[in-house]
């Protein structure tokens, strides 16, 4: 029998369940604050233990500054055993996670009420397609990355399927019906690696993407304004029509745990007269490649803030920054530049009004942020999905992108090819007001009625609409 007073208006129990890795992490915890401020009672689930300390720090402030959201723990089960070990302290993590999805459903049914939704990671989507199926509750994934990566790798199963995972080595460009082609040179090198060591595509991309049409929902971390083509043919189905509805509910809104930069001396700075360098947290560059890039933001004559990675235990890590970039560099330029071996918290630094641009290898969480204050990016893409974002960021008009530099590591870029490039960053007046445009669409999809707003509010209503049958 119906009961009209309690189904269906009831705010929808939602649980959050992300994966590791500060990139998949915070798109996670952002779109949880944002469905708790929508009215929905929101539980986050912390795989224990986490991959890094860095992790470890980000739940703790995150839990402790939402009082209303829940938190959970996953213990997961650590097989010490050297075949589950990897060198990347991430896919060991990954791994240990397939390894524990099952002891999700306990968990779940020690909440005081039945959930309405699970929102995963892509990563786990086929360790998790049965238990959610079994427990008949709804699967949503939170995309970590542009909807031009998203709609490549949805494919990948329908292009590999006759050639055992693998890519021809012959190809000039992959034709998705519907869809620009992509060129060879921007496909990540790992899918074209096809050393036996190599399972990324056979283990992770492959099966996760063949899961997808089991899924009840994707959400992404970009809108309609900034990738319109992808993104309107997705949502028309005139490509890939056999995916599950697509929500673009980005650029996702930093938490509050976010919004301090903790840099005081940058209120002193000049409107838009910095440079800010910062490659993320997993990449690193060589260490001739960090001297060439120190030169060129030395000879630029901008200010900078230039934030060497900091996470993990690279080869990097133990050294002092006297050794990797020179005692002279720093000297030279320790008036004019700041370079910082550790955290920081990304989105506030893009959202101070000193910051001019922003070099970076166009991560995709980090394309968003600059999205979102319409900070103009020079593109240095690195490896993996960056160069998909790359050619994002600059059809949108966000940013430039010199392809001749290649990957990461393909080439020594000299200090003079980056001088000029800074100084055309930070100098285009039409890249300027190009990326401001970007800003704004992006803060006008979260007004009344804005496309990631009403994305939004179209998957809570449709939760309740579920809770109330
Ligand atoms: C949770 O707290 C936030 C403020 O921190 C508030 O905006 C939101 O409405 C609260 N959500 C619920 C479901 O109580
Ligand atoms: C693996 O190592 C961890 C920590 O070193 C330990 O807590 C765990 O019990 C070990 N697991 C097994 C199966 O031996
Ligand atoms: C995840 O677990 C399933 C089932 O136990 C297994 O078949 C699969 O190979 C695992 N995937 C990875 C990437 O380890």
């Amino acid at each position: 029998m119906l009961n009209l007073t309690s189904t269906g208006a009831e705010p929808p129990r939602v649980v959050f369940f992300p994966s590791p890795g500060m990139g998949h992490l915070t798109p996670f915890l952002r779109l949880a604050v944002m469905l708790a401020s929508r009215n929905c009672v929101v539980t986050v689930i912390s795989t224990q233990p986490t991959v890094c300390a860095e992790e470890s720090a980000q739940f703790s402030s995150f839990f402790s500054s939402h009082p209303n959201i829940t938190s959970l723990e996953l213990k997961i089960l650590q097989d010490n055993s050297s075949n589950s070990r990897s060198d990347d302290a991430f896919i060991t993590q990954f791994r240990a996670i397939n390894r524990s999805v099952h002891l999700l459903p306990p968990l779940l049914s020690s909440l005081p009420q039945p959930i309405s939704a699970i929102f995963s990671d892509f990563v786990v989507a086929a360790s998790l397609a049965q238990i959610t199926y079994d427990l008949g509750i709804p699967n949503y994934i939170v995309s970590t990355t542009s909807a031009r990566c998203y709609s490549t790798v949805a494919y990948l199963p329908t292009l590999l399927s006759d050639t055992l995972a693998k890519f021809k080595v012959d190809f000039g460009e992959i034709y998705i019906p519907g869809l620009a082609s992509l060129p060879k040179s921007i496909v990540p090198p790992s899918w074209l690696d096809d050393s036996p060591s190599n399972h990324l595509l056979s283990d992770y991309l492959i099966p996760n993407a063949q899961s997808l049409p089991k899924v009840d929902g994707v959400l992404l971390n970009s809108f309609n304004g900034f990738e319109p083509e992808t993104i309107s043919a997705l949502l028309d189905g005139r490509a890939l029509n056999h995916l599950p509805p697509l929500y673009p509910v980005g650029p996702l809104e930093p938490s509050k745990i976010e919004k301090l930069h903790g840099l005081p001396w940058l209120d002193d700075q000049t409107t838009k007269s910095i440079v800010y360098v910062n490659f993320g947290s997993r990449t690193v560059l060589s260490e001739n490649q960090m001297k060439e890039l120190g030169k060129g933001l030395e000879r630029s004559g901008f200010p900078f803030l230039w934030v060497l990675r900091a996470n993990e235990a690279g080869e990097n890590e133990k050294k002092k920054l006297q050794e990797l970039l020179g005692e002279s560099f720093l000297e030279k330029t320790k008036n004019r530049g700041v370079v910082m071996k550790r955290w920081v918290n990304q989105a506030a630094i893009l959202a101070h009004h000193a910051i001019g641009g922003f070099v970076n290898q166009c991560e995709w969480d980090s394309v968003t942020e600059a999205a979102r204050e319409g900070v103009p990016i020079l593109a240095w893409p690195q490896h993996g999905d960056h160069k998909m974002n790359a050619e994002v960021v600059e059809k949108a008009g966000l940013g430039m992108w010199v392809k001749d530099w290649g990957w990461g590591g393909e080439r020594l870029v000299k200090g003079e090819e980056i001088e000029e490039r800074v100084r055309e960053l930070m100098g285009d007046e039409k890249l300027r007001e190009s990326a401001k445009k970007v800003g704004k669409e992006a803060r006008e999809a979260f007004e009344v009625s804005g496309s990631s707003e009403n994305a939004l509010m179209a998957v809570i209503e449709m939760l309740k609409e579920r809770d109330g049958k």
